[in-house]
């Protein structure tokens, strides 16, 4: 009698763990991305497809030209295809309630990449960067680069600022961490915002849109700083807007000094500003990394997991799990958070060190060894 239980146990086991490695035989995941034009949503993107069919998964991968109404349709038709998991990098946070009520009652859990998705029930997880912190290693860099001590009121600084897409919600994280960093520098009078655009509202980009980071810039410099006043600093939220500034303060800052110029992304034409000494830092975040923490969240939902702080030892980066300070607006997104770090002239080597970068043929530049960019 002990010999047959002890048998069904075991055949019990086997069964049970044979359905585990099954459970992700033949599943499909959907990825949203939101636009092309912009160059990190090509390597998420195919950082994200790579590693899901590395890993034995279909993968339906979208983008959808920063273009919202593209987007619902884009993920509407996943959600028909029947995915299993949809993971969204959002062109509007406050976009998706519907359609993602269309996914939760159709079970499929979503994962919001990179952007938070609010105002919806349906997000399972969040997976992104500490981008308040993004903001605050722009601010610490100015700071430290200036060499500002609130204790010395001697010199002012001229700077001005340029922040992302309102409808992004990563935006106001950028902006906010920058700011919080800074402000105290501002009210001391050690740093001086000759536009006195300093709300996020005042200096916001839609679509993070060079050509418009460009005009912004252009307008700003005519109307405050064609009598010959002195820019010290432009701080921007992202490469794609540093970009446009570079290209503004090129034609039409007439001082003799080059502002400090601030960035986030590692874009390759950004990268190589900043060996030309026309952008000064960018906050560069590992979106394979991001990708790879993605899978690991992936497989354990797939696999009917409730993963927690537990995943942080399988994410392959270093990461914070964070169940506080992510409110989507329907309640906290239990959040897993990857590591951001400076990027300047000085440390290049870093990024070809990561595998996604190499030097050119005159060892100058460098270029991404991603496929799509
Ligand atoms: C943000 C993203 C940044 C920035 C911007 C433009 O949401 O976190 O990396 O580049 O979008 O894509």
């Amino acid at each position: 009698m002990k010999k047959a239980i002890s048998i069904l146990l075991a055949l019990c086991m086997v069964l049970s763990l044979c359905s585990f490695a099954l459970a992700d035989e033949g599943k499909t995941v959907g990825i949203a991305m939101p636009t092309k034009s912009l160059e990190r949503w090509n390597r998420d993107g195919e950082y994200l497809q790579k590693q899901f069919e590395e890993a034995g998964y279909e993968a339906k991968l979208v983008y959808s030209d920063n273009d919202i109404e593209q987007q619902n349709n884009d993920i509407a038709n996943l959600i028909a295809d029947g995915v299993d998991l949809l993971i969204i990098s959002a062109i509007d946070g406050e976009s998706l309630t519907q359609t993602l009520a269309d996914a939760k009652d159709a079970g499929i859990p979503v994962i919001a990449y990179d952007r938070l998705i609010m105002n919806t029930d349906a997000i399972s997880y969040y997976v992104s960067f500490d981008n308040y912190t993004v903001g605050v290693l722009q601010g610490q860099f100015v700071i430290d680069t200036l060499g500002l001590d609130l204790e010395d009121t001697s010199t002012t600084y001229n700077i001005e600022f340029t922040a992302g897409d309102p409808a992004d919600n990563n935006a106001g994280f950028f902006f906010g961490g920058a700011m919080d960093t800074l402000k105290p520098y501002i009210d001391a009078g050690i740093l001086n915002v000759p536009s006195g655009k300093t709300e996020f509202e005042q200096v916001a980009t839609p679509a993070w849109s060079t050509d418009t980071a460009l005009e912004n810039m252009q307008n700003t410099l005519a109307s405050y700083y064609s009598d010959g006043t002195v820019l010290d600093v432009a701080l921007c939220s992202n490469d794609s807007t540093a970009l446009g500034v570079a290209q503004a303060i090129g034609s039409d800052y007439a001082g003799d000094n080059q502002p400090l110029v601030t960035g986030q992304d590692g874009d390759i034409a950004n990268l190589q500003n900043i060996v030309d000494g026309k952008q000064t830092m960018t906050v560069y975040k590992n979106v394979s990394d991001e990708a790879g923490a993605t899978l690991a969240l992936g497989k354990a939902i797939l696999a009917g997991e409730t993963p927690a702080e537990d995943l942080l030892d399988s994410l392959g980066a270093e990461a914070s799990y964070d169940t506080e300070s992510y409110d989507n607006g329907t309640g906290i997104i239990p959040s897993y958070l990857l590591v951001p770090y400076v990027i300047t002239a000085d440390n290049l080597q870093m990024l070809v060190d990561t595998g996604l970068y190499q030097w050119d043929a005159d060892n100058h530049y460098l270029e991404s060894t991603a496929e799509t960019t």
